[in-house]
């Protein structure tokens, strides 16, 4: 494996690095979840519309609004959207959800009020336990009521499909992607999901118009995409597409670390899984184990 992911290093000597958490206790009413976290950004404030003409929107809306801490919430309010529409409209076919990077649990959250209205199973995936504990317990706070719904899950993508492939529970899923973005971690999360298709319903992946500022970030999620399911992918776009180049609220030209995004390109893509191919991997060739960074702790001490 020629490529090291920095931030799985830091994380995968954790011991329940590639296994489902235990339940976490709950926190002190005062406890702001997001200092579990341990990554210092910006705080965004992002709100969700309670006016829609969809009731049960507006009613996860008020909720996630009513939460009393700041948050980052990385994704656009019309991305969040689209991922409700999306379970809206497949209730009853989508059974799962598995979100692959929950950060302070912008998504999370909603997908926990989802998990209620359209009785689904969510499974969150991080390589942060801090990010899952956060995310936890801002379910915690403001949808109770779905917690015995949730899994957390620590370690990649690639990780999470060898602990659920022998697991019949597993499908009809619905696979968010919004956890690393460097080209050869988003390449193999992707490859991954070749080895459990027939279970997955549909691919939700974020940030496919995103580019970076350092070269060596390798941030070209979209290139990732056309890598496994090939250039021209069957999709529908999700969340914001801008006209022009648009850089973030903060952006400074010329500063390293610094991202855009690009005219014209979708900041998510929907991918139905039976409407493409998986070009990459080769079922003769690849095996799921090729695509996992770092085994889990558990497995490998057997
Ligand atoms: C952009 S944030 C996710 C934001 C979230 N979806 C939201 O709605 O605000 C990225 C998250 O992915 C996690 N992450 C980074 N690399 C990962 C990997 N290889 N596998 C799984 N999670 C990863 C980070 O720890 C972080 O929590």
């Amino acid at each position: 494996m020629s490529f090291h992911d920095p931030l799985v290093d830091r994380f995968a000597s954790h011991p329940g690095w590639g296994c489902f958490m235990a339940r976490p206790e709950p926190l002190p009413a005062d406890g702001d979840p997001i200092a579990l976290v341990g990554v210092d950004v910006p705080l965004t404030d992002l709100k969700r519309s309670e006016t829609t003409d969809n009731r049960i929107w507006n009613d996860i809306a008020r909720r996630i609004n009513a939460y009393p801490f700041r948050t980052s919430d990385q994704c656009s309010e019309k991305h969040y959207r689209d991922v409700f529409e999306f379970l809206r409209l497949n209730n009853g076919v989508v059974r799962r959800v598995v979100e692959c990077g929950v950060f302070h649990g912008g998504l999370s959250v909603e997908l926990a009020g989802c998990a209620v209205a359209f009785d689904l199973a969510i499974d969150l995936v991080d390589v942060n336990p801090g990010a899952l504990l956060a995310a936890w317990h801002r379910i915690a706070r403001t949808f109770p009521e779905a917690l015995d719904r949730v899994r957390l899950f620590l370690g990649e993508l690639p990780n999470y499909v060898q602990a659920v492939a022998a697991d019949p529970d597993f499908d009809a899923a619905l696979v968010h992607h919004d956890g690393s973005h460097r080209f050869p971690v988003v390449m193999r999360d992707l490859a991954s999901l070749y080895y459990v298709h027939k279970r997955v319903h549909a691919l939700i992946i974020q940030d496919t118009h995103l580019r970076h500022s350092d070269p060596s970030n390798f941030c070209f999620v979209d290139a990732a995409v056309a890598a496994v399911f090939g250039i021209d992918p069957r999709y529908q776009p999700v969340g914001t597409t801008f006209v022009t180049t648009t850089t973030p609220a903060g952006y400074r030209r010329g500063e390293k670390h610094n991202v855009y995004f690009q005219a014209g390109r979708p900041e998510g893509m929907l991918i139905p899984i039976a409407e493409n191919r998986f070009l990459y991997p080769h079922p003769l060739i690849h095996r799921l184990d090729d695509f996992v960074q770092c085994p889990a702790r558990q497995r490998e001490a057997a």
